[in-house]
């Protein structure tokens, strides 16, 4: 458990220091913790069960706790080159937070990392700063997690963004979490390990027993 209870914000985006980091893994057991609702704006990659089939499955929330995506593109590239590849432009303008009753947690999961392109002119970050949603981001605990996680927290300080804190993913690493502390002067407010099964209820335990 962290050291001081988290205060969740009832809105929350989800990002990571790169993909495949563990975002849908900590979205669905914030949803189950939290009982929440999720959004996963822009989903790069149809071939294969999407981020919104993935949590909906493991969570067994009600299909109207999940909001469909405003951009679902066929191939798993970066959203600008899959948006690309189907002659559609990624436009800031189309996203609208879903309307959820200000008191219940909304999720929201970006694709990718900050720095991820999204048409010609935007990257995440740009979604990001229109959405100005406490960001928590989702680290590797292994090496090399360093570098990335401090590069990400900078680049959210210099767009003013507000951080919610970070979640390390993986074998736990003391050493990397105290660095990731100090140079990056923020809160790791879970190191979630390996879960050997993922049901509803081992979800749940690992909000419990992590956050
Ligand atoms: N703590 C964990 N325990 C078990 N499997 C995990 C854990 N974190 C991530 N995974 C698995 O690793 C893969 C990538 O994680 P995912 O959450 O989809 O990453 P991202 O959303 O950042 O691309 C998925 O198959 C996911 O189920
Ligand atoms: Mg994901």
């Amino acid at each position: 458990m962290a050291a001081n209870p988290i205060i969740w914000p009832t809105r929350l985006f989800i990002t990571g220091t790169d993909t495949g980091v563990g975002k849908t893994m900590v979205s669905a057991i914030l949803m189950m913790g939290l009982n929440g609702s999720y959004w996963k704006p822009i989903q790069s990659g149809l071939e294969e069960i999407t981020d919104t089939e993935w949590v909906q499955g493991k969570t067994g929330i009600p299909k109207e706790r999940v909001f469909p995506e405003t951009y679902r593109l066929q191939r798993p590239l970066s959203p600008h080159a899959s948006a690309k590849h189907e002659g559609v432009r990624i436009d800031l303008e189309a996203f609208h937070l879903p309307d959820v009753d200000p008191s219940h947690h909304l999720i929201v999961e970006g694709a990718g990392g900050i720095m991820v392109p999204l048409n010609e002119q935007h990257l995440m970050l740009d979604l990001m700063k229109k959405l100005q949603l406490p960001i928590l981001l989702v680290a590797r605990g292994s090496l090399g997690t360093i570098n990335h996680t401090l590069l990400s927290l900078e680049q959210l300080r210099r767009h003013n963004l507000d951080i919610l804190g970070v979640v390390m993913n993986g074998e736990k690493n003391p050493d990397n979490r105290q660095a990731i502390e100090y140079y990056g002067n923020t809160q790791v407010l879970a190191e979630l390990e390996p879960l050997p099964e993922l049901t509803i209820r081992s979800l749940k335990e690992a909000f419990l027993k992590y956050f």
